[in-house]
């Protein structure tokens, strides 16, 4: 169990915050099903957003971006680290599990879990960025657990500029979305893996365009039960009484933007946001 999320573990304090990356906001969709769904628990969250869209790039650099933001919070002490993007779970989530002493959690295996358990008739689809399509990720996961499963996959590359942009609600998204997504109409899906965590907050323009009777399956609120599951494995989940300290934002990018979708997505009380610099986080 042990070597399947981490390296080993060394005094992991169950005081300590749950460390959540991402390439910008997208990961905030799983910090908010962490805050329902684990109420006690202290999150420092890392957005990359001055280099985001991780999507185009290629998988060595994402390897080394994804870095710099383990280092990062690494430094601030953290317990476990969630890998709050697909495409850096894709191709960073191997080398960072085997170097760390926390558990490490990546999104696309909850995510195909999930799909599984929702299809009848055995056709998904996932959607993500053109570097998680590119892995074949999603669709290995998928055939190495159920091989008869066909699996239609489609890079949506201009999802994370509408959300990075807080263009989510415009008629412009819904636009993009509806043509974008119009080579999944045909392939009698009746799920469909939203492969990518800024996904989420286009959900109901998703929703509209595939219809009602295709599931659509969030992996970050997947990744959120594996998480809590962890924390009673490893006897490190946080006690009630001893969450004193708030939650960290911190983001590579403007302070600002990061916020205004932040509070409009996660709707906290209090929500502070900092900007970080991650150069000397180098691998
Ligand atoms: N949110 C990220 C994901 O889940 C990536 C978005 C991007 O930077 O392209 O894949």
């Amino acid at each position: 169990m042990l070597k399947k999320y981490c390296k080993g573990l060394i005094d992991l304090n169950k005081h300590e915050a749950i460390g959540f990356i991402d390439s910008g906001v997208g990961g905030l969709t799983v910090v908010k099903e962490a805050l329902r769904q684990l109420p006690n628990e202290r999150l420092i969250y890392l957005g990359d957003t001055a280099r985001c869209p991780y999507g185009p790039r290629p998988a060595e650099q994402v390897i080394q971006f994804t870095w710099e933001m383990t280092n990062f919070l690494l430094e601030k002490k953290i317990k476990m680290l969630v890998i709050a993007c697909n495409t850096a779970t894709a191709v960073a989530l191997e080398e960072i599990k085997a170097q760390l002493n926390i558990p490490v959690v990546g999104v696309i295996l909850p995510g195909t879990r999930a799909a599984l358990k929702a299809t009848k008739n055995n056709r998904i689809g996932v959607i993500g960025t053109a570097g998680t399509i590119k892995s074949s990720a999603y669709e290995e996961a998928l055939k190495s657990k159920a091989p008869s499963t066909f699996v239609s996959s489609l890079a949506c590359p201009k999802f994370v500029p509408i959300v990075e942009s807080n263009e989510f609600h415009s008629s412009v998204a819904k636009k993009i979305v509806s043509e974008t997504l119009n080579p999944l109409q045909l392939k009698k899906l009746d799920t469909l893996i939203l492969g990518c965590t800024h996904y989420p907050l286009l959900r109901p323009l998703i929703q509209n365009v595939m219809g009602n009777q295709v599931t659509l399956i969030d992996s970050g609120a997947e990744t959120v039960s594996e998480v809590s599951m962890l924390l009673d494995y490893f006897d490190i989940a946080n006690s009630p009484q001893s969450k004193n300290e708030p939650n960290e934002f911190y983001t590579t990018g403007s302070a600002n933007m990061f916020k205004t979708i932040a509070d409009d997505w996660l709707n906290l009380e209090k929500l502070t946001v900092q900007q970080v610099r991650l150069s000397q986080f180098n691998r």
